[in-house]
């Protein structure tokens, strides 16, 4: 049977979502944007159906739904889905509140639905590999003191892509866009926070060029972070809308044990440990794979094939959305 699926929101992340769908295979997909000109667009260049968010929303076919639209329209949108028994996949990050975080879960959970939010990190095999290497020095090392203790995530782009993204009152800012991505691979690999030893939000450029047009900048472009997690593991964020191209990478050491990885292909995943139980020292080249394709195949297996699903949960944005506050709350 064909899987109906709408696509809110027809900006940078939709065709990413697209690409996802249609490797899958055997769907029939309906995008939709505010502004209609940008759907028209976009299902011209992938031959889809277009409707309005309502028309979406109202149909009984279409029982999946992607959201790509800004973060400030997330709440509004994710809630009408649920409501009307849709599953979804939401970009990153959900929510910027815990009251409607809750309660979007409540009506997940109650109307058996599954809701995922986009971190695609989960889905780089630099990253699951760096979580299985990490979970086994843990598991093999008796001295605590020879596990990893230290870790520094850095993630950067240069923004200026839309004028939300620089936008307090709409969500914007290097936490929003960037840091979040970090948090939640932080939080899966070490654990939540439980100090926080020093914050730097800054705002390096507070005129920006967008679509040929000025926009005054008020939401952080530099944000660093500094915190202890529930693993004892001593963390440093460094994210930033400022960077001339897009640059990422992880890495993680103790005494004995260290482990470097990337979303970039350009990057090797390098693995080291002096214990013979493990698998390091060892390099892994990764060669270049749409992320999304995983990504969609694991939404809708969990959708059409109940597999269980526990990756990028409404419990996980939770999680983020506590270190959020934590972070914008230390002074
Ligand atoms: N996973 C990632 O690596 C990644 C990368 C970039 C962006 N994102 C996230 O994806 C989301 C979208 O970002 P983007 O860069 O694609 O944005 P974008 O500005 O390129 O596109 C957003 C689209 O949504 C439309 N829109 C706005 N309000 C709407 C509404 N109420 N109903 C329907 N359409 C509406 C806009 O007209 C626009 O076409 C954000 O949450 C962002 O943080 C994730």
């Amino acid at each position: 049977m064909t899987i109906k699926v709408g696509i809110i929101g027809c900006g940078r992340q939709a065709p990413k979502h697209i690409s996802g769908y249609q490797a899958y295979g055997n769907v029939e997909l309906t995008v939709s944007d505010i502004v209609n000109d940008s759907a028209l667009a976009l299902s011209e260049k992938f031959s889809t159906r277009v409707m309005s968010l309502d028309e979406i929303i109202n149909d009984p076919e279409i029982k999946i739904v992607s959201v790509c639209t800004p973060v400030n329209t997330h709440d509004e949108i994710i809630t009408r889905l649920v409501e009307n028994k849709k599953h979804f996949i939401c970009e990153k990050p959900l929510s910027t509140s815990q009251s409607k975080l809750d309660s979007i879960n409540a009506k997940i959970e109650k109307n058996n639905l599954v809701g995922m939010v986009g971190y695609i990190y989960r889905f780089a095999s630099a990253f699951t590999l760096g979580k299985k290497f990490i979970d086994k020095v843990e598991s093999s090392e008796n001295n605590i003191s020879e596990s990893i203790d230290k870790a520094y995530f850095r993630i950067g782009g240069p923004g200026s892509h839309a004028a939300w993204q620089h936008k307090k009152d709409q969500q914007g800012g290097a936490i929003n866009e960037m840091l979040v991505h970090m948090l939640d691979l932080m939080i899966w690999y070490f654990g939540n926070i439980i100090d926080i030893y020093e914050v730097k939000k800054q705002i390096h450029y507070p005129a920006r060029i967008i679509n040929g047009k000025t926009v005054n900048a008020d939401a952080e472009d530099y944000v660093l972070i500094r915190v202890k997690t529930e693993k004892l593991v001593d963390v440093t964020i460094e994210a930033d809308l400022i960077s001339s191209s897009f640059n990422q990478y992880v890495n993680c050491s103790g005494k004995k044990s260290s482990f470097t990885g990337s979303i970039q292909k350009t990057i090797p995943t390098c693995l080291g440990a002096e214990n013979s139980k493990l698998d390091g020292p060892s390099v892994h080249i990764h060669e270049y794979r749409n992320l999304y394709i995983d990504q969609m195949k694991y939404f809708l297996d969990c959708v059409l094939k109940s597999n269980k699903h526990d990756k990028c949960t409404l419990e996980d944005s939770i999680n983020i959305l506590n270190s959020i506050q934590r972070i914008q709350n230390f002074n």
